[in-house]
């Protein structure tokens, strides 16, 4: 394999391989973002002959479906799904994962959470030893939003992150919205130590509506490297 492929070439190899875990009649979910939308065009052409009942993480990721033919279904009729297809922003050891660069964690995580398996797509660059050199997206409410900013800023201090600085996305003045009417406050807290700890004092941090650390979601990833695509399994006993 060339070694001169760009970051976008793995990715797509990355969604390419996700193929292959597509089966007849399933029930899937799409993700959010460049490398999610390498697999849903991928997945297109196939999707009617597959019979398969697509439901996406994001308007954005319906829109492209629909755009590309097909019927894109509401998790609350489906309600379970057997895999869902994601990127992610960061992927660490035992598949615990950053998400939400692109705004969309809530509704990717509800997904996921849905799924009998999550498989990650991604390029090379996104596996890390330790998570948080991408600032960790956190869906917060409007309301007092600088009263929650400071407190998720305060909750990564105590966890021991190598900084917490606070920025809300899309600035004050043109504050990004998600899917749900939520903004998103990253915080760039450099290295998370211990992710699962993050985690549970985020939740509970009232305006908080989710984060973006994915623990115990992703049961595979499939890396796009300059040698082709790398398969990252759970280990056995965290597999179950
Ligand atoms: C969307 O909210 C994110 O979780 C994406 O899955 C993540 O940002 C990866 O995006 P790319 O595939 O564009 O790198």
């Amino acid at each position: 394999m060339s070694t001169n492929q760009t970051i976008d070439d793995q990715k797509r190899a990355a969604a390419e391989a996700a193929l292959e875990y597509v089966k007849p009649g399933m029930r899937l979910g799409l993700g959010t973002g460049s490398t999610a939308e390498h697999f849903v065009r991928a997945l297109a052409p196939r999707a009617v002959n597959l019979n398969l009942t697509v439901v996406a993480t994001s308007e954005r990721t319906a829109a492209l479906a629909r755009e590309l033919g097909m019927k894109v279904s509401d998790l609350n009729d489906v309600r379970h799904l057997d895999v869902t297809v994601d990127g992610a922003d960061e992927v660490g050891p035992g598949l615990v994962l950053i998400k939400g660069g692109g705004g969309a964690l809530l509704r990717e995580k509800i997904v996921a959470a849905a799924s009998d398996r999550m498989v990650v797509i991604a390029d090379a660059a996104k596996v890390v030893e330790t998570l948080g050199r991408f600032p960790l997206p956190v869906e917060i409410v409007p309301f007092a939003w600088r009263v929650t900013a400071e407190r998720i800023a305060e909750a990564a201090a105590r966890c021991g992150c190598g900084q917490n600085l606070m920025r809300l996305r899309g600035g004050e003045a043109h504050p990004f919205t998600t899917d749900s009417g939520n903004y998103v406050a990253d915080c760039a807290a450099d290295a998370i130590p211990d992710p699962e700890r993050l985690a549970r004092m985020l939740e509970a941090i009232p305006g908080v509506v989710d984060h973006g650390l994915f623990i115990a979601l992703a049961s595979v990833a499939l890396i796009g490297t300059p040698s082709g695509v790398k398969t990252l399994d759970l280990p056995r006993r965290m597999a179950g």
